[in-house]
C-alpha cells in the first residue's frame, strides 16, 4: 500500500459496547432497552487533551471490534464457559461475541477481530493483562495446523465465510 493510499483509508469508528450476560441473568428489559439506543462514537481525538486521555484512547483502540454480526437472542449458558462470567452473569468482554455493540438504533450486535482477543492475558487469580501474549485459544493441533497449510485458497476463504464473520469496511 502507498502512503497516498493509507492516507485516504476512513478512519474506523468506534462504537459504545455493553456488557453482555450469561443467559438469563440480564437486568429485565436489558436487550429492549439496548435496542432504543442511539449510535455513540466514543472515539473522539476533539475531546482528548491529556496524557492520559490519550492513554485511555489507546485502550478504547485496543479493544474494539472490527468484525460485526447480528446479536444472538441471549447469551451463552454458564456451563462450559471457557473463562467464568462475573458474579452478576457478565461474560468476560475480551472473547469474541461478548459484548454488545451499537452501530445502529435497534440492531444490537456482536464483534470479533479486536487486539483485545487475542492480546489479553487472563492470569490465574482471573485479573486481565492487557497487551501480553493471550491465551484465549488452546493451541492448534500439529495435525489441525497442517491442515489448514495444506488447503487451498477456496477452502479457506470458505471457512471464514462459514465462521458467520463480515469484516465491515471503515465508515460503512
Ligand atoms: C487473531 C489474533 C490477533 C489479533 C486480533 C491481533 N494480534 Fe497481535 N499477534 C498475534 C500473534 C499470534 C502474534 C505473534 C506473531 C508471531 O510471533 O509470529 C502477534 C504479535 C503481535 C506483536 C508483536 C509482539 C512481539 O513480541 O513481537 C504486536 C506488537 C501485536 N501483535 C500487536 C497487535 C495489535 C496492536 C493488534 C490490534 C490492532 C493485534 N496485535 C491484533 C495475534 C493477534
Amino acid at each position: 500500500m502507498t502512503a497516498e493510499e493509507y492516507y485516504k483509508l476512513k478512519v474506523r469508528p468506534i462504537y459504545r459496547s455493553y456488557p453482555a450476560y450469561v443467559k438469563g441473568r440480564e437486568p429485565a428489559g436489558y436487550i429492549e432497552s439496548l435496542k432504543q439506543r442511539e449510535p455513540e462514537i466514543i472515539f473522539d481525538p476533539s475531546k482528548f487533551h491529556t496524557e492520559e486521555d490519550w492513554i485511555a484512547a489507546g485502550k478504547l483502540v485496543f479493544e474494539c471490534e472490527t468484525g460485526f454480526r447480528p446479536a444472538p437472542a441471549s447469551g451463552p449458558s454458564a456451563e462450559g464457559l471457557r473463562f467464568p462470567a462475573s458474579s452478576e452473569g457478565v461474560l468476560p468482554f475480551l472473547v469474541e461475541g461478548y459484548r454488545y455493540i451499537v452501530r445502529k438504533r435497534g440492531g444490537l450486535e456482536v464483534g470479533g477481530g479486536s487486539c483485545a482477543g487475542c492480546h489479553t492475558r487472563v492470569m490465574s487469580d482471573g485479573s486481565l493483562i492487557e497487551g501480553a501474549q493471550g491465551i484465549l485459544y488452546p493451541p492448534v493441533s500439529a495435525a489441525a495446523l497442517s491442515a489448514i497449510r495444506d488447503s487451498t485458497p477456496e477452502a479457506l476463504q470458505g471457512r471464514r465465510h462459514s465462521s458467520g464473520r463480515t469484516t465491515v469496511p471503515p465508515g460503512s
